[in-house]
Parts: C-alpha cells; structure tokens; sequence
C-alpha cells in the first residue's frame, strides 16, 4: 500500500520507521514544509530498510501523493511543558487549511489518518473541511485513544501479570484530559476484573485503580517534560493503524471519527471502539457502561463540542 506521511517531525518520521518494521506500506512519500527535513528523513529510514523489508520512501510534495491510499497528518506544531492538547488548537488549524487543498487534489479517494493534537477536533475540522471543498468528510478520522487504550493495557497488564494482549479494556472520549477508562468492561481471559482478581488471589484496590487513571491521563505530560515530546508510542500506534488498513484486518481499534450522536450530544468527534472492516469502513461499536462512565463520557463529549462552538464563532 501506498502512503503519505505530511509533516516529517518527530511523530511523522516516527511513525514511517514504525511502518517500515511493521511491513505495512510498500510505498511511503515524506512530505514536509522544510523539504530538505524530509530528504534527510527518508534517507535516514532507508538506511533501515535492510533491516525489515523492501519498501520505497522518499521526499516527495503533494503531486507524489497520486495513488497514496492512506494519507496521515503529523504536521503542526505539539504541546510545550504543562499545556493541554485543546491549546493547540488556533496554530494547528491553521495549517490543516494549509495542507488539505492540495492533498485531496492529489490523493482524493485516500483515506485520511489526523494524528496533529488536538486530534479529536483537528479530526473534526478535516472532515468537515474536505466535506466543504467537494470531498467524502467520512474517509478523514484520526488516532484518537489508541495510544491511551495501549497505555492502560500496559499498566493493568503489569500490575496483573498478564501479557497486554490478553487484557481487554478501552480509553474512549477526548484524546485529553477528560478521557474515559472504560474499567466496567475490563475483561481478562473471558473474566472480568474483579473476578480475574479474586481467581488469582491478587490485591487490587481502588488505590491502584486510581494510580493507573492517573497514569494514562498523565502520560504525556510527564514525558513531554522530560523530553519535550512523545513520538514512539503513538508511532506505533499509527503504525498499527496502518497495519490493520493495509492487511484488512478486522480489528477492533478506539480510533477517533465523527459521530451523529453521543450521549445526548449531537455531531461530536471522538474515539469510540471501531470494528475496522478493511479500508474505508469503520462501525462504532455500542459498549455497554457504566453510569459513571456514561456521564464522563457525556461531560468529554461536551469539552469537545464546546471547543469546537467556540472555535468556529
Ligand atoms: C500523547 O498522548 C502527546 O497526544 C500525545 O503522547
């Protein structure tokens, strides 16, 4: 498969070396506002390629977009030490006007995957944008929680001693402060969590439950401090999202899309569940939570619908 890659930063390069080992493109174009970046950056990946298999990268502009099936956006500008992902929002809108046009004059039936922060409204704002300038809004979603639902995986997975993939739980709403960790469907080997904890004899108090919210909800805070970005982990998850496109696999991933209604708020982009039946088609799936976990998400849904209000008046 085909891909584009616009803004070759650190998430942007991160992620086609994180394609490259995944083996989930065959072609990938590096596009990026400072063209000798991307040249340096397509060289450095090429250098890899022995390592995993052949593919062809290279800097290219939105004319090489021609043929691309999934085209992502990694461009923009990322949080500073303490600020929230929604403060982005003014200086990366902008220069998703920038990009667009030109994109999907070039790449029209490709797939558009948003990575660029505030994800959920960015997401948001293509859709609606492609839909203005004469396009399919519905191809345009966006990473959303897939790094989070992998980072609360991660943590649980630990602190029960089970291998990440056998530990089934999601993070959905706002890709940001006010996302929901799904703990009432938490299911392990078919057990749920406070059944899994007392087959096994595990302590498991509300405390840690409290430790690991705090954990996935400060993940990136505390990384960005500490290095002034985060770019492995959610290369791999785009990576992984590339992966499943490109091979049709039907899994299930809490992507971020456009959505008619949730939880009594109407026309909302954020992260959900997906049943990602190969390209183009993504089916929302209708979880069965708490009431708490209703009303966060609720209260998630109406952060993102208030900022997207005010964004546009
Ligand atoms: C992350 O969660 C900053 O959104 C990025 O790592």
């Amino acid at each position: 498969m085909k891909i584009g890659i616009i803004g070759c930063g650190y998430v942007g390069s991160t992620v086609a070396y994180a394609v490259l080992f995944k083996k989930a493109a065959t072609e990938i174009v590096l596009i990026d506002k400072n063209h000798q970046r991307a040249v340096a950056e397509a060289a450095d990946i090429s250098h890899a390629i022995p390592f995993s298999h052949a593919i062809d990268i290279y800097a290219g502009d939105y004319s090489d977009l021609k043929g691309a099936e999934l085209v992502i956006i990694a461009a923009g500008v990322n949080q500073k030490p303490g600020e929230t992902r929604l403060q982005l929002l003014g200086r990366n809108e902008a220069v998703l006007r920038q990009i667009l046009p030109p994109l999907l004059e070039n790449a029209p039936e490709a797939m558009i995957l948003m990575t660029t922060n505030p994800v959920d409204v960015m997401t948001h704002l293509a859709a609606k944008l492609a839909e203005e300038l004469g396009y399919n809004g519905h191809l345009v979603f966006g990473s959303g929680t897939t790094l989070d639902t992998a980072r609360f995986r991660s943590l649980l997975s630990a602190k029960l001693g089970v291998a990440p993939q056998h530990v089934h739980g999601y993070v959905i709403g706002e890709h940001g402060d006010s996302e929901v960790l799904t703990w009432s469907i938490v299911d392990i080997g078919g057990l749920q969590l406070d059944d899994f904890v007392a087959a096994q004899k595990l302590t498991f108090t509300d405390a840690d439950k409290e430790q690991i919210d705090e954990q996935v909800r400060r993940a990136a805070y505390v990384i960005i401090e500490g290095k002034g970005a985060t770019y492995y982990g959610i290369g791999a998850a785009v990576a992984n999202i590339v992966d499943v496109v490109a091979h049709g696999q039907k899994a299930i991933l809490t992507i971020c899309k456009p959505l008619k209604e949730v939880e009594g708020i109407a026309d909302v982009t954020l992260s959900m569940p997906h049943l990602i039946h190969g390209k183009k088609r993504m089916m929302p799936l209708p979880l069965k939570l708490s009431q708490e976990e209703r009303k966060a998400l609720k209260q998630s849904a109406s952060i993102i619908k208030k900022f997207l209000d005010d964004f546009k008046n």
